[in-house]
Order: structure tokens, then C-alpha cells, then sequence
């Protein structure tokens, strides 16, 4: 009996077992996973995992090179292999490989790991007595201030923007509220007002932001980092993305609807220039 690791066709032991820095799921979070138990050698309800793991993979739009016969015969293959009869199997699929870029390539080829390891023992007195839980708010995915590596939803709005020929994508909430964009923070600019997003849990609060504030300070602007929503969007006199690789970027179509006359304006300019002050 031993645990098994099966990567894209290799099979060996966890310690050999190694990935690409550039895996997507380790730089986005972006891929899917399944965990079945067997119970004396036999995989228990592997359709049910494999079909759950092909909805998982289409609503990530991640194309599976295998379908359902063939994962199934690769895990049992390797179940086999592992002679462990009570088995958690763990499968995980990832996009693939590729340097860190929100887009990725249509034709990109998934990762497939799959690892064998005996069912941990839980104890009888579990089941007999119970156990003690804690409640806790529902805060998965509301955690936008975090810089965390847990981006697949980021990717895919970025690369629905990539295929509506979009540079970005920008979140807008149930109540029309706009947050920010996929990988940079928003601003608009109307009547001299330049507001943009609060830094709470709702976004990332971008060190360019933060820059961007304290030179329209400095300007003499007023500031208002509030909530706005989609139609102060449409209707304002700017718009512009702020980041560590964009800089400070003019927004001038969103859906199609034309932002300040179509050209970027004046007071992003002037911004971004005093950004590129700041460089040296
Ligand atoms: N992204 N909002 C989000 C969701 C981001 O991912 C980023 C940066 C920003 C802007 O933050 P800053 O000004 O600190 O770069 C806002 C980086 C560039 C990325 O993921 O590649």
C-alpha cells in the first residue's frame, strides 16, 4: 500500500511530485477540484464527482481535454496502483501553465493532479457524541480587500472583457453600486468631484489609488472616495482605471455607451502626469 500522485501522466510519491510556479492555480485559484472516498477499494458515487467536476469546469469556461470515462479510468488505474482500499482520492484541474496574465490563452492544455491517501480515522466516539461548531458570517468572496490568489472570478470577467474587445471588465453590485474593475480600481471625475470606491471589504485598495488621492489633494480637487453607481458612471465628465501595471488609464466607452465625448479628459491627464512624477 502507498500514496500515490498522478501529474499530467507522471505517477510517484508526493515528495517527487512537483508543478510549474507558473500553474494557474497556484497564481489565480483558477481551477477545480473533486474529492471521493472509496470504501473497500470501490470508488463510491464517482459519477456524481465527475459530473459536479464538469459543471465546475464549464462554469470556469475551462475545456477538459478528458471526458468522464477517462478520468474515471485514470484514478482507477491509479487506485489500483496504490492498493489502499479505503482511499480519499483528491482530483484537481487547474487551466494550466502560463506566465501570470489574467488572460489566458483559449488553447492553453489543463493540469491534472490526482492523489491517492488512506481515509483519515475518525473516531466512533464522533458519531456517538458529536461534535461542537462555531457560526460564523457568510463572508466567502467578500473579501475584495485582500490580495488574495483566489482569482478565478477576476479571470473570468477580465476575459469576458478580452472577448467583447474590452480592456476591462468593472463589477457593479445588485444596486447598481460600482466597485472596481478586475485587476485595477475606478474613478470618475464630474462637476470637480473625483470620487472613487471607499477602501472597505467591497475592493482592493490599490497603492495607485492611494497615490492618485494624495496628488488630487494636492491639486486642490474635491475628493469624495464614496460609493457611486453606474449611471454617475455613464453620466460623468471622466473616467479612469488605476494600477501597478496601467498606471492611470482613460475610460471612454463602457457597454458601448460613449464616455466624455469618446477622449480621454483633462483631469485624467493631468493625473497621470503627476503620477509619473512621483516615478523618480
Ligand atoms: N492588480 N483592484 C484589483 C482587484 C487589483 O487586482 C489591483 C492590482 C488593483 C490596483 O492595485 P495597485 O494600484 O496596488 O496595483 C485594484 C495587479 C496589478 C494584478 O493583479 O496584476
Amino acid at each position: 500500500m502507498q500514496e500515490l500522485v498522478y501529474l499530467n501522466g507522471w505517477v510517484g510519491s508526493f515528495d517527487n511530485a512537483h508543478i510549474s510556479i507558473n500553474d494557474r492555480g497556484y497564481n489565480f485559484g483558477d481551477g477545480i477540484y473533486e474529492v471521493v472516498r472509496t470504501y473497500d477499494g470501490k470508488m463510491f458515487a464517482v459519477d456524481d464527482h465527475l459530473k459536479r467536476l464538469e459543471t465546475s469546469a464549464a462554469v470556469l469556461e475551462i475545456g477538459l481535454p478528458w471526458d468522464k470515462k477517462q478520468l474515471n479510468a485514470i484514478i482507477s488505474d491509479l487506485l489500483e496502483q496504490s492498493e489502499i482500499r479505503e482511499a480519499i482520492i483528491y482530483i484537481q484541474i487547474t487551466r494550466g501553465t502560463a506566465h501570470r496574465n489574467h488572460l489566458y490563452d483559449p488553447d492553453i492544455r489543463p493540469n491534472l493532479l490526482i492523489t491517492i491517501r488512506s481515509t483519515p480515522d475518525i473516531s466512533q466516539s464522533t458519531y456517538i457524541q458529536g461534535v461542537n461548531i462555531i457560526s460564523c458570517p457568510e463572508f466567502r468572496w467578500q473579501m475584495c480587500h485582500v490580495k488574495s490568489t483566489s482569482l478565478a472570478a477576476a479571470v473570468m470577467a477580465k476575459n469576458k472583457a478580452h472577448r467583447a474587445g474590452a480592456a476591462e471588465a468593472v463589477f457593479v453590485m445588485d444596486d447598481g453600486i460600482v466597485t472596481e474593475c478586475t485587476s485595477s480600481n475606478i474613478f470618475i471625475y464630474k462637476g470637480g468631484t473625483l470620487m472613487t470606491h471607499p477602501a472597505n471589504n467591497r475592493i482592493l485598495a490599490g497603492i495607485t489609488r492611494k497615490h492618485i488621492l494624495n496628488l488630487a489633494e494636492d491639486m486642490g480637487m474635491h475628493i469624495r472616495p464614496e460609493p457611486f453607481k453606474f449611471e454617475d458612471m455613464i453620466g460623468a465628465d471622466e473616467v479612469f482605471l488605476t494600477g501597478s501595471t496601467s498606471e492611470v488609464i482613460p475610460v471612454v466607452d463602457i457597454d458601448g455607451q460613449i464616455i466624455a465625448g469618446g477622449k480621454p479628459g483633462p483631469i485624467t491627464g493631468k493625473l497621470h502626469q503627476a503620477f509619473i512624477s512621483l516615478r523618480s
